[in-house]
């Protein structure tokens, strides 16, 4: 695997395979690399000829308190773990080249951004599509993969691509979890013994409200479900059961995902299940 820093070095790899005709897999990461990132690496492999993951934690997308400077780290670990899984080059962007002092340019997006995270952390998706559309600009990829569990993430990635006009696909994998349930999340370290027990009432939560539906209870009451079924200890940003297109509250009988939002101590984790998905 070849490890490349430099901005203009990765766009030239990127022209002249482009050139040789070699179509792109992109794989954006933020590091501390779990089985879910490496099914993105694997799906990537899969479309297209060369892989190309990065990792760089970027700072725009965390507010101030948010967890930036404490995000975990495994930068030996990473390497390995992409090397085992097939990718091709890691590009390490330096953070000046992608952030040159009096940086002021930003992809800001509305309507279902505003929503849910956009609502309990306000600059998130603008940091989110910023670094995205920059990656999008440097590397030009044929196809990018994302993961399910940041379904919002992936909605507002998939309006840029429509708004701006890219050329990539964007290829959506699902959420892999951990045997008891718990969905892989590089903030799962951070939880302590008891407090990963509590979290396994999140996929419980959605698993039950998801089976309610799939026995015709109604949305509302399977919302009331899952909202019931999660730990007491865990403080709630939200659990609702939407359309997965517009992030509007679901509707009977329409596409359904359940997505939750809150802390478990000091952790803030985020699951979402399909509850119901509409054929075509
Ligand atoms: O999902 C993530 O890890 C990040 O939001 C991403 C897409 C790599 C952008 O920094």
């Amino acid at each position: 695997m070849k490890l490349i820093e430099s901005m203009a070095e990765i766009r030239l790899m990127c022209d002249a395979l482009r050139r040789e005709g070699k179509r792109i897999g992109l794989v954006p990461t933020m590091g501390y690399l779990h089985d879910g990132h490496l099914t993105l690496v694997n799906r990537a492999r899969r479309a297209a000829d060369v892989v190309i993951a990065t990792i760089f934690v970027n700072p725009t997308q965390f507010a101030a308190g948010e967890d930036l400077s404490t995000y975990p780290r495994d930068p030996d670990g990473d390497r390995r773990k992409l090397e085992e899984a097939g990718c091709d080059i890691l590009y390490l962007p330096r953070h000046d080249e992608i952030y040159p002092d009096g940086f002021a340019s930003y992809v800001t997006v509305e309507g279902l951004a505003l929503k849910y995270e956009g609502a309990f952390r306000p600059t998130h998706f603008r940091g989110v599509a910023t670094i995205v559309a920059k990656f999008f600009n440097i590397m030009n990829p044929d196809v990018a993969v994302f993961g399910r569990k940041d379904a919002q993430q992936v909605a507002v990635i998939r309006q840029v691509i429509r708004d701006l006009s890219y050329g990539v696909r964007l290829i959506v994998e699902d959420t892999v979890r951990e045997p008891d349930g718990l969905a892989m999340s590089s903030r799962n370290v951070y939880l302590s013994p008891e407090e990963r027990e509590e979290s396994l009432s999140i996929s419980r939560a959605l698993g039950a409200a998801r089976d309610a539906i799939a026995g015709g209870v109604p949305v509302d009451e399977a919302e009331h479900l899952l909202r019931a079924t999660l730990s007491p200890v865990i403080v709630l940003d939200y659990a609702d059961i939407i359309d997965p297109r517009t992030f509007e509250h679901g509707v009977d009988g329409g596409e359904l995902l359940g997505i939750f939002a809150g802390r478990v101590g000091r952790t803030r984790l985020i699951d979402n299940m399909v509850m119901s998905a509409v054929e075509g």
